[in-house]
């Protein structure tokens, strides 16, 4: 932990990477436990692709209207806090990539973050937006759709098979080439090209620390691994130098 906090103190450029684990303390449902009770008879990818969705649009409607309500009864934790506070301490010097679809980190305050997968609270137009879609409010439904020419509402999240945000990970991209230290939180860095960012910034030389109980795929790459839940680790990891508390 000494060693890690003086790279940090010498990072100028710090790129944080989280995965599920950053919100384990918060008690947000992985994406497998969401596939329990009712949901139990399908698989992620007959509820989370296009085809599901076009298929059956109120099942996967319904199924993430359920993760959207259990997710306004989670709040970000401590280790969402700590990267939020030192991303204020210190403008400009982090960037946050997260492969989380709960809005956790922005919630406790993180400035800026770079939401790979998307966002669940978020929706997005099924087909690309006609005049009508944008000038007439939808008809609420399950999904809610376009009054006109019945365009469906969508979750905005990424969905198996589909592309992520081409200008969000170019900048994810450009951040861990040209970054000194990457922390790597919470994931088991098997999912690409999310899991590539690390390997891309300790191929730009950078240092990369990851924070996991668990070994992870991505072990190999990594200068240091520490061995803790991340809402007890990164609060202590984060916290300012009795030199940054001087007045
Ligand atoms: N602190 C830190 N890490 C933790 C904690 C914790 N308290 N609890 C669990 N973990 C770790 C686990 O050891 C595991 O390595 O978090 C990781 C979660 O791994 P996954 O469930 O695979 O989540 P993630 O890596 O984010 O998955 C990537 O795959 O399911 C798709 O699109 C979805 O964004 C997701 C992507």
């Amino acid at each position: 932990m000494t060693r890690v906090r003086q790279w940090l103190a010498e990072a100028r450029r710090l790129v944080v990477l989280t995965g599920a684990g950053v919100s384990a303390e918060s008690g947000v449902p992985t994406f497998r436990d969401a596939m329990t009770g009712l949901w139990a008879q399908f698989s992620p990818e007959e509820l989370a692709t296009e085809v599901a969705f076009r298929t059956h649009p109120q099942r996967v409607w319904d199924w993430y209207q359920q993760r959207r309500t259990a997710l306004r009864s989670v709040h970000p934790n401590a280790g969402h806090r700590a990267l939020a506070d030192y991303a204020l301490r210190y403008p400009g010097r982090m960037t946050l990539v997260t492969q989380n679809v709960d809005d956790l980190h922005q919630r406790a305050g993180q400035p800026h973050t770079l939401a790979l997968h998307g966002d669940l609270a978020s929706d997005r137009w099924l087909d690309e937006p006609r005049s009508c879609c944008l000038t007439q409010p939808p008809l609420a439904g399950r999904p809610p759709r376009c009054p006109v020419c019945a365009n469906l509402r969508r979750p905005a999240v990424v969905w198996f098979g589909e592309a992520l945000p081409t200008d969000l990970l170019a900048r994810a991209e450009r951040a861990a080439t040209e970054c000194h230290l990457m922390l790597v939180v919470g994931t088991s860095g098997v999912v690409y090209p999310a899991a590539g960012l690390a390997r891309r910034a300790s191929a730009g030389g950078a240092r990369v620390v990851i924070v996991n109980p668990e070994e992870t795929a991505l072990d190999d790459i990594a200068d240091a691994c520490l061995r803790a839940a991340s809402a007890h680790c990164l609060p202590r990891l984060l916290e300012p130098a009795p030199a940054d508390t001087m007045d």
